[in-house]
């Protein structure tokens, strides 16, 4: 039976409905239902790990949990970064647990737990391995003072009067012939170069963002999934057919390039103009952010921290770097294969160009137990088993450093998806609980935000599970 009871504490997720899920939902009767002895070995496993916790349905927050409305929100919005959570989240949460204090996010990515500590007029800190997440970040936190929105507005105007050039420039990227048309790569390569000669480094830094926001509109590719896909490319009912690349660009791109590009970039400068002017309350409290692992972050910030929250990525083989590889390339972040290797290997264990041969430490027997049902012959790569084991190691790694950094009675945020291979569920949340507990954290609740969907072949496999299949956050209190 799953029972529901209101949210009893005093709450103040104002805009959102919390129950408690007082009774974990018995799903599947193990005896009832006819599940597989793989499946009725991992309820077993579940309900060992999540003894004790207490679940709150927390389904309102499951359009915060993601970016989808950043596209539309002030300043979030200048740079697409699908990896985000909305700020009106972490904001409730702040409210919640009235947090006075320093805030901390070990994964800032674009930076939206700093945003919201900047709306509550608190000081954050924030840490992210990828330079695309530290530029944007700082940019979007950065303190415009009127003397900038003036400079920010004539290179605006002095960007309109620049007109094509005939020169030809050039870039590192191996795949720039095939992710873009010629004359559109050529604009966006002599738009940087202008960029770049903006004398005021806040100013230009503001534009070099703008213009790494526009790179996926203007070129052949798309994010989907863990990856980037060729827009030519289109699935039919008889599989995939590749429209070829010139047609395709004759169909989906104007005849004058430059005019485009630069007319993109100059929207989005407009819109960023906006947002400093009417949207952007300035705060003395700049966050500091720091390119550096989560793993060290106790080697860059000293300051006692009141309330860490962030989404680390999953534990689902997506590659932060594969997705932002073109941005990452064109902007000059890397110049060669060599240095795109080793960003990868600072990376959060949780995909396999991640691993490097680094050694495991922590040991969890819920985890193994769960390991040891992988069918091997159906694990699309057999580093799998290491990418689960490196994922919790680093988790470890991470919350022992957290509980000995927070201060006594300071609170932890994780935002986290749940994955699954080869038909067995890697519970992220209960688990990341489990090794917090063994910390000496106090797991406060874990709120399942939304159930995730799965591809159809693991669907009928996970069907009984399928509760377990979710996007969730865990609240830890030292
Ligand atoms: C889910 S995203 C965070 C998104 C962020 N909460 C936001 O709203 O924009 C996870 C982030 O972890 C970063 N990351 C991966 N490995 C890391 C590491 N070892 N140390 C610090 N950050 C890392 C990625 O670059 C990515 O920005």
């Amino acid at each position: 039976m799953n029972t529901k009871y209101k949210y009893k504490y005093k709450t103040n997720f104002d805009d959102f409905e919390i129950s408690l899920v007082k009774e974990i939902k018995d799903v599947y009767s193990l005896f009832e239902k006819r599940i597989s002895k793989i499946q009725s070995e991992q309820l077993k496993i579940f309900r060992n790990i999540e003894r004790g916790l207490l679940y709150f349905d927390a389904n309102s927050f499951s359009n915060q949990v993601h970016f989808q409305f950043a596209f539309q929100t002030p300043v979030q919005r200048w740079f697409p970064y699908r990896e985000g959570y909305s700020i009106k989240l972490v904001n409730s949460f702040i409210k919640e647990l009235g947090i006075k204090g320093n805030i901390f996010d070990p994964f800032s990515g674009s930076g939206t737990t700093l945003l919201s500590a900047r709306h509550n007029g608190l000081q954050s800190f924030g840490v992210d391995i990828n330079p695309i997440s530290v530029l944007v970040s700082n940019v979007e936190n950065e303190q415009y003072t009127n003397t900038d929105i003036k400079k920010i507005k004539s290179n605006i105007e002095r960007l309109k009067k620049i007109v094509k050039s005939n020169e030809e420039y050039h870039t590192s990227f191996p795949l720039a012939d095939k992710v873009f048309n010629k004359e559109i790569l050529n604009s966006l390569l002599y738009l940087k170069n202008i960029i770049q000669k903006i004398q005021e480094e806040r100013v230009k830094n503001l534009f070099f963002v703008a213009w790494l926001s526009i790179i996926e509109e203007v070129s052949n590719i798309k994010k989907e999934g863990n990856g980037i896909k060729y827009k030519n490319r289109r699935r039919t009912p008889n599989g995939y057919i590749r429209i070829d690349k010139e047609k395709w660009e004759r169909q989906n791109f104007p005849g004058d390039k430059y005019s485009y590009v630069s007319n993109k970039l100059i929207d989005r400068l407009e819109i960023i103009i906006s947002d400093i002017q009417f949207k952007y309350g300035l705060n003395e409290n700049k966050p500091k952010i720091y390119n550096g692992s989560c793993l060290q972050f106790d080697e860059l910030i000293s300051d006692e921290i009141e309330f860490t929250f962030f989404s680390p990525p999953y534990c689902n083989c997506f590659d932060y770097f594969e997705i932002h590889k073109v941005e990452l390339w064109l902007g000059d972040f890397i110049y060669n294969k060599e240095q795109f290797k080793k960003l990868r290997i600072k990376g959060f264990r949780s995909n396999i160009n991640s691993l490097d041969n680094k050694p495991v430490i922590f040991k969890n027997e819920n985890l193994e137990s769960l390991i040891s049902l992988f069918d091997s012959n159906k694990l699309w790569n057999k580093k799998i088993p290491t990418v689960v084991r490196g994922y919790f190691d680093d988790t470890y790694v991470l919350l022992k450093k957290l509980y000995l950094h927070i201060k006594k009675n300071g609170f932890v945020g994780i935002v986290v998806g749940n994955s699954a291979y080869s038909g067995v569920i890697i519970p992220t949340d209960i688990l990341i609980s489990d090794i917090a507990r063994e910390i000496g954290f106090n797991v406060k609740n874990v709120f399942i935000t939304r159930h995730l969907t799965t591809s159809s072949q693991q669907k009928q496999k996970l069907e009984p599970l399928k509760d377990y299949l979710r996007e969730s956050i865990v609240l830890l209190e030292k």
